[in-house]
């Protein structure tokens, strides 16, 4: 017997287990780029074979980078906006909300498929103003339940690539009607990543599908009218990476020799 949370996901869902296991490798590190002791509390709280993932350490870069500037962005957002709405989709196991630990006029939504809240309401504790949303975000109902009353931070992490093109653009639309004001801050995938999809270790062994490449902030503010680029960068190339060391470090400047590699994992802010 254990009291560990049993875990039994698949498909797009299943890749949240990478990210946060790689979040909790690199909180391991002496030098941490991201240094979350959540995700690595929560690992210790799942019944799952993290060797089952073949992921090691030196690709925790990969999803650090990613998480720690969006920390930052949102951290910035909500300076500006200290009465604000966040809307987190695709959050997984991810504990931003601990991590930033927002003020008291703050309510904060975490948004993912019933069976990734289901695990994460048995391995992270409530806190005021904070709810979780049973969904697919691509369900065009449930933001419709979202108070409209303060500017929203609408962010989506690790998600863009699992919905198509036509979902993605229709959900960011949706936002921009539903919403006076915000950000959208979300990440992409450009073309050469998703048509080499297959390569990618992370993704392969979850058995999930990626469908929408976007290579330009230009990609997105064509198709969905209202929205301003404030700020746009790549894994390589983002103020997070300076924190990488090792290996990775080394193969971030040879790709960043290699254009359609350099902006294969695109990190975006849009305002409205
Ligand atoms: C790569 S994980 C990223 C998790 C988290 N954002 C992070 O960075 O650790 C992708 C997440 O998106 C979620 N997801 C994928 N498609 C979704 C959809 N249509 N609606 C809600 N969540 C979705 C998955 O369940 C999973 O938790």
């Amino acid at each position: 017997m254990t009291d560990k949370a049993a875990v039994d996901l698949t498909g797009a869902a299943k890749t949240m287990l990478t990210t946060l296991y790689l979040k909790s490798l690199d909180a391991q590190f002496d030098e941490p780029v991201l240094g979350d002791t959540f995700a690595r509390d929560a690992v210790g709280r799942l019944d799952f074979d993290w060797s089952d993932l073949k992921v090691t350490a030196k690709w925790a870069p990969i999803v650090t980078v990613r998480t720690a500037l969006y920390d930052m962005w949102a951290r910035e957002f909500l300076a500006a906006h200290p009465e604000a709405t966040v809307i987190h989709i695709g959050c997984g196991l991810d504990a931003r909300v601990f991590r930033l630990d927002p003020g008291p006029e703050v309510r904060w939504f975490d948004c993912d498929f019933p069976d990734v809240i289901a695990l994460r309401e048995q391995i992270y504790p409530t806190r005021p103003d904070y709810e979780l949303i049973k969904t697919s975000a691509t369900d065009p109902s449930w933001l419709e339940k979202i108070p409209t009353d303060k500017p929203v931070l609408f962010l989506a992490e690790g998600i863009s690539m699992y919905l198509t093109q036509d979902e993605g653009t229709a959900l960011l639309r949706r936002v921009v009607d539903r919403f006076d004001s915000g950000e959208i801050q979300i990440d992409f995938y450009n073309w050469l990543a998703i048509k080499t999809q297959k390569m990618h270790m992370l993704n392969r062994r979850s058995g999930s599908t990626l469908h929408w490449a976007v290579n330009d902030p230009a990609d997105v503010l064509d198709e969905v009218p209202g929205l301003r680029s404030v700020d746009d960068t790549t894994l390589f190339d983002a103020p997070t990476f300076d924190r990488v060391r090792g290996s990775f470090r080394t193969a971030g400047a040879v790709t960043r020799a290699m254009p359609a590699a350099r902006k294969s994992l695109q990190y975006h802010r849009f305002a409205f």
